[in-house]
């Protein structure tokens, strides 16, 4: 396509056209022009693509499609290039389907475990989300299929997701919010970014300038498109000048008619118009120049991957040594998920799976068991007589694995949850059946954190989340040791809702939720209170152990930070390996540790093998909201290397180098702020004079622990004309700012 000459050949009203969608799932065509209309579709851990795909059948029906772990699952792999297979399928899948978008990786962060969309997110954690993302995209869009990086951003609920305003400090943004989108958008490049539904600080994200121009664009350098959320338009017109190209689905000619009108009267820029459309036909340009069939593609295969990845992700949570499993004796599968598990959640993440093994079925070909129902999936009350045929079931067998978690009316896409329970029947169920049987697992199909009130009665439990359509034959994989589990915790499992961080501020009131917690979300916050919790951040068992050894560092910018890691049981199996950061004297408020690397990695029995993680600069910084940009204080940090991030095994010390911040003075610059700024440099004069009216101050610029000079040390500089003795005007003072603010000759 020659875009610049179909550009100048489209008429404003074919560029407004362009600005929001043909229908619900394709961008706009212009035919005449040779530009045809691209699909886009459902997404992210599955093509959900409608089979009436302009959007028109109430049924919804959507074409097969392989259903694969969900991202809270995904998510326990830390492993990019596991996430990456898992994407070239997508990939693959949609370009036999004509799909030349999938809407997903989402990469909010779990704030709460109670967000009904958790199961479509990775982590609490920025790095692990933010890797993760991006080796998402980059699997799709190896296949040259576009991906959609969502919900951009502070979407950390459901509740009046499409009005509420999240109230959140820049620093915690950054830090926490923002930077898995900002990893996942400079790693991946994804083709399209799509916009939250909600506020943020008040304004609608499909509205909002300095997230999709000024951040998205002009710092991060992304340079796809912009969608918005299923119906996150608010004003169309306010929406094109912020940045936002696509409004999605279609709002048809009463948008276009807004788009003309607002650029006729002057409202808004025709460059804003054609910079959008650009973009819009490039996308459609990269996906036809590319689009190709595969002859011998053949969905069945992608069974196999699910089945794999599923088992990578599973995380055992306890252990006593019942598991694994040895395929003799009387073993009894309870529960209605052993028969139908649940291995995806509800929402526009849906997919129509083509296949689905469950355990039951798995299992036949290992041993033989005996099976009972137990409960009734979408609810809370007991079902007496499937629990009493559960449990003398149980009473009659050497080991009940129970298959337990929650049900979609408990947790889905549109609210969040209430609680953090299972049903009430469940956990009676399991309660009662370790009173009869000597041996219980539990198996767990849940898309996030659960209480486990029965804990302490049960031998082994294994957390496989929500795993795709394969969990049940992943989860019998790992019941009897054909592998050995190797997730880990992408998030924090807390012993009860109230030590939540967000607990007193989610999901908020009417239409604002504040962010109370600062930047103190999961096991920042957990560590930081020095609390227990029921599993922490990172958390995973294996059938075999692991020793740490010899943890050394070399290098800078990254600094390659190495351990030598031994396997010291029988079976082969692969560990994730974790390193933290820790300031040791920080300047600003700081998490004790925080995930700055990971690998995984397999070893032999008896094997050790080094791992390298390199880790950047960036670990060590934090956002300085008055610098205004990313800032390492220098002295020494402590980098530690684990297992899970309350399992650190060896740790080193590293000196850093600190960066020269150099902060906008302003009549609010504290007498010692303006000191520090400007002794020793050419400016040094306005240093010496305020020495000089501060009595006190050491000609270092160290103060003297007198109170006065703290007193002084902590004035602004608006309030120095009274206390200076009449040394200085309000004139002398803004000169000295203004001289302080000027550039260096
Ligand atoms: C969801 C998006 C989804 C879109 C299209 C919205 O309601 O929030 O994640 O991609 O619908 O189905």
């Amino acid at each position: 396509m020659n875009i610049p000459e179909i550009l100048q050949q489209m008429t404003l009203e074919e560029k407004a056209r362009m600005l929001s969608g043909r229908d619900f799932w394709h961008f706009e065509a212009v035919e005449r022009l040779g530009v045809p209309a691209v699909m886009v579709a459902d997404g992210p851990h599955g093509l959900r693509k409608e089979v009436d795909n302009t959007g028109n059948d109430a049924s919804k029906a959507s074409v097969p499609a392989t259903a694969f772990p969900t991202a809270a699952a995904l998510a326990c792999s830390f492993d990019r290039e596991l996430v990456g297979q898992v994407g070239e399928a997508l990939g693959e899948l949609c370009q036999e389907e004509d799909v030349a978008v999938i809407l997903g990786p989402g990469t909010n962060i779990k704030r709460s475990p109670l967000c009904g969309r958790n199961f479509e997110y990775f982590s609490e954690d920025p790095l692990l989300a933010g890797e993760l993302a991006a080796a998402h995209i980059n699997g799709v869009q190896s296949r040259d299929i576009g991906t959609s990086l969502k919900h951009f951003m502070l979407n950390n609920q459901e509740n009046r997701r499409l009005t509420v305003s999240a109230e959140v400090d820049e620093r915690t943004c950054r830090e926490i919010y923002m930077t898995p989108f900002e990893i996942a958008v400079k790693k991946g490049k994804p083709w399209t970014v799509m916009c939250s539904y909600n506020k943020i600080g008040g304004v609608y994200a499909s509205e909002n300038k300095a997230l999709l121009t000024d951040l998205l664009r002009d710092e991060w350098g992304f340079e796809g498109v912009t969608i918005t959320d299923w119906g996150a338009c608010n004003d169309h017109a306010a929406g094109v000048a912020a940045g936002m190209d696509v409004v999605m689905p279609s709002i048809g000619e009463e948008g276009a008619r807004e788009i003309v009108d607002a650029v006729n009267d002057g409202r808004l820029d025709i460059a804003c118009v054609d910079a959008a459309v650009t973009r819009i036909l490039k996308l459609a340009d990269r996906y036809t120049a590319t689009h190709k069939k595969d002859p011998d593609f053949f969905l069945g295969v992608q069974h196999h991957l699910a089945r794999k990845v599923a088992r990578e992700c599973a995380v055992l949570l306890k252990n006593d040594g019942t598991l694994p499993l040895a395929s003799k004796g009387n073993i009894a599968f309870i529960g209605a998920f052993a028969e139908a598990p649940r291995y995806q959640g509800g929402g526009s993440s849906h997919v129509n799976p083509y296949e689905m093994t469950s355990a039951l079925e798995a299992v036949r070909s290992v041993c033989k068991v005996s099976y009972a129902k137990g409960y009734q999936t979408e609810t809370d009350t007991v079902d007496e007589a499937l629990e009493a045929e559960a449990v003398k079931l149980a009473s009659e067998s050497d080991v009940a694995v129970m298959f337990v978690g929650l049900p979609d009316a408990f947790e889905s896409e549109g609210y969040d949850r209430k609680h953090m329970e299972m049903p009430n029947c469940q956990n009676r169920l399991i309660e009662k059946v370790a009173e009869v049987c000597k041996k219980v697992v539990i198996v767990l199909h849940n898309g996030s954190p659960i209480t486990m009130p029965w804990l302490d009665k049960v031998n082994a439990v294994l957390e496989m989340y929500l795993g795709g359509q394969a969990v049940g034959a992943a989860a019998v994989d790992l019941l009897f040791g054909a592998v050995s589990p190797s997730g880990k915790l992408a998030e924090t499992f807390p012993l009860r809702l109230e030590d939540n961080p967000s607990y007193l501020n989610f999901p908020g009131d009417d239409d604002i939720v504040r962010y109370a917690e600062g930047m103190y979300v999961g096991y920042r916050w957990y560590d930081a209170r020095k609390m227990d919790v029921r599993y922490p951040f990172g958390h995973g068992l294996s059938y075999t152990t692991f020793k740490y050894d010899n943890v050394r560092v070399e290098g800078t910018d990254p600094v390659m930070v190495s351990v030598d890691v031994t396997n010291t049981g029988r079976m082969g199996a692969k560990e994730i390996v974790q390193c933290y950061v820790h300031d040791c004297a920080p300047v600003v408020s700081k998490p004790v540790n925080a995930l700055c690397g990971f690998e995984k990695i397999y070893i032999a029995p008896g094997k050790t093998v080094t791992v390298t993680i390199p880790v950047e600069r960036r670990a060590y910084s934090h956002y300085d909201v008055k610098a205004g940009r990313w800032v390492v204080d220098g002295g020494e940090y402590e980098l530690s290397v684990g297992a899970s991030s309350r399992d650190l095994r060896g740790s080193v010390k590293v000196a850093v180098a600190g960066d020269k911040v150099e902060r906008p003075v302003t009549l609010d610059t504290t007498v010692m702020e303006m000191i520090r700024a400007t002794l020793g440099t050419q400016k040094e004069t306005i240093a010496k004079k305020l020495l000089e009216v501060c009595s006190g101050v050491s000609e270092n610029g160290a103060l003297s622990e007198t109170l006065e000079n703290v007193f002084m040390a902590d004035l602004p500089l608006h309030s120095l004309r009274g206390f200076s003795g009449g040394k200085l005007s309000m004139k002398d003072i803004r000169e000295m700012v203004a001289a302080a603010n000027a550039k260096d000759k």
